[in-house]
């Protein structure tokens, strides 16, 4: 039994990291760090956990043997740091860094320590993820040449209230949309799957942004990457598709081209079907993401030392370098339309 610390109690830990670690066998959730003791105390509480920490020092010397970090983008950082300075295996959130620098640094701090640092892309482990990977592997559709990944939502909407009633602008919208927006944030998701179903790197990247909002970064963004193998990836990723609507929809979409037919998945439709000269095929839906997937992938890798699925530091890199550079590069472009404009 391995014994796992968590970093950051919020959102993503209490749907998702915290009920799939205490559900996979040969992963005991030993304890919890979070410098905020109100969250701490909570997920403590409606979890059971033995051990809750908000000294972080006290938490990595408690026993364990790896820890899920869960809190927000900008601290990952500062996370793997202390957790290699304790010399503990890691499943970091997306996006792994702010930058392909700070990626760097925790790559290099974990390659030097001698222990594991994998990016917690939890897409790559829904079932349809899979299938998607091994169909374009046995040539289901001849040769793969053009995605579609398509994710357009309102990020829970532009306004919340606040304990008093009043609407206030959302804090989560806020605080993702200044931390790079939605290429950075949930785009990372969709760059990766892209690299995982082709087994092919990105040579080149374009972009191209909306601002519906009015932020640095763009809220509606369109990538374009080129593979080595010669295949097109288009991202299309938003924040603002109806941010303020009182009935907000979404769009979901994986397409996957190919020579001798499609792969189509539409989460909103329930959705996944393959389309070729012999007819077409419903296969079996499953929701986009799976943590329990990702969890048994990294209870498996805690007792072999390595792992032929988890995305490692360098997927989290490459991620983390093309939304980076694409966001900023359009961010860049955008203050200088605003600032010569007559
Ligand atoms: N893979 C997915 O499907 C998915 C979904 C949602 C969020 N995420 C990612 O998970 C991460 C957390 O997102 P969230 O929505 O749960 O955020 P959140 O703001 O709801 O929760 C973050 C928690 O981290 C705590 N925290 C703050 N500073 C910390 C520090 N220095 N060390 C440890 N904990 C600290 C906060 O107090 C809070 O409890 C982000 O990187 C986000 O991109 C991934």
């Amino acid at each position: 039994m391995k014994k796992i610390g968590l970093m950051g109690c919020g959102t993503v830990a209490d749907y998702g990291h915290i009920p799939t670690i205490l559900h996979t066998p040969g992963l005991e959730l030993a304890a919890l760090f979070d410098p905020d003791p109100k969250r701490l105390h909570a997920a403590r509480d409606k979890f059971a956990i033995p051990a809750a920490f908000t000294d972080v020092d006290e938490f990595l010397a408690s026993g364990l043997d790896a820890v899920a970090i869960t809190s927000p983008a900008p601290c990952h950082i500062l996370n793997v740091r202390d957790a290699l300075r304790h010399g503990k295996h890691i499943l970091c959130e997306k996006p792994l860094g702010m930058n392909e620098a700070e990626c760097a640094e925790m790559a290099g701090l974990a390659r030097a320590a001698g222990r594991m640092l994998f990016t917690a892309f939890d897409y790559r482990f829904s079932p349809a993820s899979l299938a998607i990977r091994e169909m374009v592997r046995n040539g289901a559709i001849g040769d793969v040449r053009s995605l579609r990944l398509i994710y357009i939502w309102n990020n829970h909407g532009k306004y919340q209230q606040d304990a008093h009633g009043n609407r206030v602008l959302s804090e989560r919208r806020v605080g993702r949309m200044l931390e790079g927006g939605p290429m950075v944030d949930c785009g990372v998701h969709q760059i990766d799957l892209a690299r995982f179903w082709l087994a092919s790197e990105v040579k080149r990247w374009q972009a191209a942004g909306a601002w519906v909002d009015d932020y640095d970064a763009p809220d509606h963004m369109y990538l374009h990457l080129d593979h080595e193998n010669g295949a097109h990836t288009m991202v299309e990723i938003s924040y603002s598709y109806c941010y303020t609507a009182k009935e907000p929809i979404n769009q979901f979409v994986y397409e996957l081209i190919g020579t001798e037919g499609v792969i189509r998945y539409d989460r909103g439709a329930k959705l996944f079907e393959i389309r070729t000269a012999q007819g077409t095929t419903a296969l079996p839906f499953s929701p986009e993401k799976n943590f329990a997937g990702m969890y048994q992938a990294f209870a498996a890798a805690l007792e072999t030392g390595q792992s032929d699925t988890l995305p490692t530091a360098e997927d989290g890199l490459v991620a983390a370098r093309i939304s980076r550079t694409a966001t900023d590069a359009l961010a860049a472009q955008h203050r200088e339309a605003a600032r010569t404009r007559p």
